[in-house]
């Protein structure tokens, strides 16, 4: 066996007991194998001290409750993201953790996906940066990563049994690509395969993913670990390349594992793979330990969720300047939520707090002298309150103050882990107390929580100013307030669009699919990708969010290499408060051979604070890797070559400036077969050569395409060449043909 050193002295049966958990959330000491502690994360350290569970139902030690990711995602900031992490890393460490269980990083394939509010964006280019960045900070501290789930989970819906049917451009360029670049660049001490299954393999079983994938093509040489419940079939997962089935105790699949050896359907080499995994991230975790440092950090955690959640948040609307608040302004705080905020969601990421900001105490905090009043305005989850009565207390208060600060939002029942959401609507009474506010009140400040998209026609229609946090963590009453009153000038951006409604969704008539079966029908069009390839209205596009100051883009220079794309551009902030902006650059490239979205997403970039008229020279690299198709004819990367469209903005619908510029391509040689078309033939150097003999014969059986009127190339391109011979063509001059030109 080539093992680890002191692992060759384990018996056949420690071996397998290597490959599942002891209990709940520990592997099992064998031998010179340490036991690993894991917990979820992502957002907090949920560190179970009594029962244990995955649901979020019994009680963790307080741990601080930094913004989940629909929140941090808005951030666009990968040095935020990855502070953190280490922050994170630190927590975890502190309370005995040695693995945490995150990042989430599946990609927002529909508003209603129940997980959303614990994963980044529809956009694979920006979770790969974010999950990449919270990898480093957290391993920084000696802690190990859990990069979940592994893949293509996009639904809560049936979620430990439904096959995502999905074509492989997609799954390549939208649902893998954040997880390739957080294995290549992060290297997660371990990535945990997914509940469903995966164009009919189930994720823990599937080979194709777990071994030729993410082990072959990315060189992860970490442990694979399963879902809390995922494996049905132990000796098959640990042949796919599954090394940890979690949880564990029971030792009823070691016992199958055991069997399946004896019985020759299982590879003792797969079983002592799984082994040497599970004791390199033991190994792993013991100079982690090493590096433990306990001091109490409550309180700078504290701050540094503050400091993370105002940069989370962002500003939708702010017409005529409502924001920030002009000090001395009377104000009506109203809604349930400044009392009592939604900041996380449900399920297994559900965090025990260390603290809570209240954002009524933080704006009072704030407002100086100014008079703050209070109502409730309506009930999220008392059927025995009178929402009438609460209207008009709130309407009663907003007459009497300059300006109505209204917290909206989905209450902690209305989404969840466990099960994806019907529609995208606020509730209904929140919507007539707004209308019934800004009537009375003309300057009134939306605030809103919620952890997936909610619909926003309503809300816009009505009210001046907006501002989403989606969901903020233990600090988000704080930074709110800071936001409102302009201590920080919103910096956020949508990490996914607002549709105007759920009709236009992409994956609307795919969701959540019937029969354990979701087609992915929408293919690369997920996102902006669809809105702006169709050039639909959104609410609120991908990208967007505003300034309390204004941002100028100038000096676009685009310069391509080897290694990709050199975009430099100035940003000038043009406006008269300190204010940072998140640069986005998307590419198209017209005429593309395949299709594409109008355009993607490809660098981000966050400028530093600028003082007003200071300006700013952006410079990144969009990686040549990120420029590539899947070529599903040849089943890899290819960069086409051609002139490229690159923008620079400030949403993906505002877009500032741009150019082209030529960049190489790969060389891609489709292969010539009797399938291949006489068009795909043409256009193959050498079988075009060979492919004058060939004609001879066709013509002559065509006649004169000259009298038909058409392009008749155009009309036989579709040929494919072994229906040739039907046309009077040679079959030993095609075979000669397709020899000379076969690879
Ligand atoms: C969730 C995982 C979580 C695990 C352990 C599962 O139900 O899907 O995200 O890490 O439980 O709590």
């Amino acid at each position: 066996m080539t093992s680890k050193p002191g692992l060759a002295d384990l018996t056949p049966e420690q071996r397998a007991a290597l490959g599942s958990g002891a209990d709940f959330w520990t592997t099992k000491a064998i031998g010179p194998v340490a036991s690993v502690t894991m917990t979820d994360g992502p957002h907090g350290v949920r560190r179970q001290a009594g029962a244990t569970d995955h649901l979020g139902l019994a009680e963790s030690l307080p741990a601080t409750c930094f913004p989940p990711a629909v929140g941090l995602a808005q951030s666009w900031d990968t040095e935020l993201v990855r502070r953190v992490g280490a922050a994170l890393g630190r927590e975890a460490r502190a309370l005995g953790v040695d693995v945490l269980l995150g990042p989430g990083v599946n990609i927002k394939r529909d508003p209603r996906g129940g997980r959303n509010f614990e994963y980044y964006s529809e956009d694979p280019l920006l979770t790969g940066l974010l999950g990449a960045a919270w990898v480093t900070g957290l391993q920084s501290t000696g802690v190990g990563a859990s990069l979940k789930h592994f893949a293509a989970n996009n639904a809560e819906h049936d979620r430990m049994r439904s096959s995502s049917d999905v074509d492989p451009r997609p799954l390549r360029e939208i649902y893998l690509r954040g997880f390739a670049h957080i294995v290549r660049t992060a290297r997660p001490w371990t990535v945990m395969c997914s509940y469903n299954r995966i164009n009919g393999v189930p994720a823990a079983q599937n080979r194709r993913l777990l071994t030729d994938v993410l082990r072959g093509e990315w060189g992860f040489d970490g442990a694979v670990v399963s879902d809390w419940g995922a494996v049905a079939d132990r000796p098959a997962a640990v042949t796919a390349g599954l090394d940890l089935e979690m949880p564990g105790g029971s030792g009823v699949s070691d016992a199958q594992v055991m069997a399946a050896m004896a019985a020759g359907t299982l590879d003792p080499a797969d079983v002592d793979r799984a082994a040497r995994n599970v004791a390199t991230l033991a190994a792993r975790v013991a100079a982690g330990r090493a590096r433990a440092h306990n001091v109490d950090t409550t309180d700078d955690h504290h701050r540094l969720a503050r400091e993370v959640a105002a940069r989370c948040v962002v500003l939708l609307r702010n017409d005529r300047g409502l924001l920030p608040l002009t000090p001395g302004r009377s104000l009506a705080v109203i809604g349930e939520f400044a009392t009592q905020p939604r900041y996380q969601g449900g399920g297994s990421s559900h965090v025990n707090p260390t603290r809570l900001d209240v954002p009524l105490d933080e704006i009072r905090a704030l407002a100086g002298s100014a008079t703050v009043s209070y109502c409730r305005g309506f009930a999220t989850d008392d059927t025995d309150a009178d929402n009438d009565a609460l209207r008009a207390e709130a309407v009663a208060a907003a007459a009497n103050a300059d300006v109505a600060v209204l917290f909206l939002g989905l209450a902690a029942t209305q989404e969840s882990e466990g099960f994806d959401r019907e529609h995208l609507e606020l509730p209904a009474e929140q919507l007539d107390l707004l209308d019934a506010v800004v009537r009375v009140r003309p300057d009134t400040v939306v605030v809103l929580a919620h952890g997936g998209v909610v619909r926003l026609g309503p809300v816009a229609a009505s009210a001046p100013a907006i501002l989403d946090g989606g969901l903020l963590g233990q600090a988000g009453g704080g930074a709110l307030a800071d936001v409102l009153f302009g201590v920080v000038n919103p910096s956020g951006r949508l990490a996914e669009t607002v549709p105007v409604r759920l009709q236009d969704t992409p994956a609307y008539l795919n969701f959540p699919g019937e029969n354990s079966h979701v087609r992915y029908g929408e293919g690369l069009y997920v996102g902006y990708r669809w809105y702006d390839s169709r050039e639909m209205d959104v609410c609120y596009p991908f990208g967007h969010g505003l300034s309390y100051t204004t941002f100028d883009y100038s000096d676009l220079t685009l310069t391509a290499s080897e290694a990709g794309i050199t975009v430099r551009v100035g940003v000038t902030n043009t406006g008269s408060r300190r204010g940072r902006e998140v640069v986005q650059v998307y590419t198209a490239l017209p005429g593309s051979s395949v299709t594409r979205p109008a355009r993607e997403l490809k660098g981000v970039a966050v400028t530093a604070e600028l003082e007003p008229g200071a300006r700013e020279e952006i410079s990144m690299l969009l990686r040549r890797d990120d420029l590539a198709y899947w070529e599903t004819r040849v089943d890899r990367w290819i960069v086409e070559g051609g002139a490229y469209r690159v923008w620079a903005g400030a949403s993906s619908r505002d877009l500032r400036v741009s150019g082209l510029v030529d960049v190489a391509g790969d060389e891609l040689r489709i292969p010539i077969t009797a399938e291949s078309t006489l068009g795909e033939a043409l256009a193959d150097p050498r079988a075009a050569a060979a492919l004058a003999d060939v004609f001879g014969g066709m013509s002559e059986s065509m006649g004169d395409a000259s009298a038909l009127g058409v392009d008749m190339m155009r009309m036989i391109a579709s040929i494919p060449l072994n229906r040739l011979t039907g046309f009077g063509v040679d079959p030993q001059k095609l075979d000669a043909l397709l020899a000379a030109t076969g690879d």
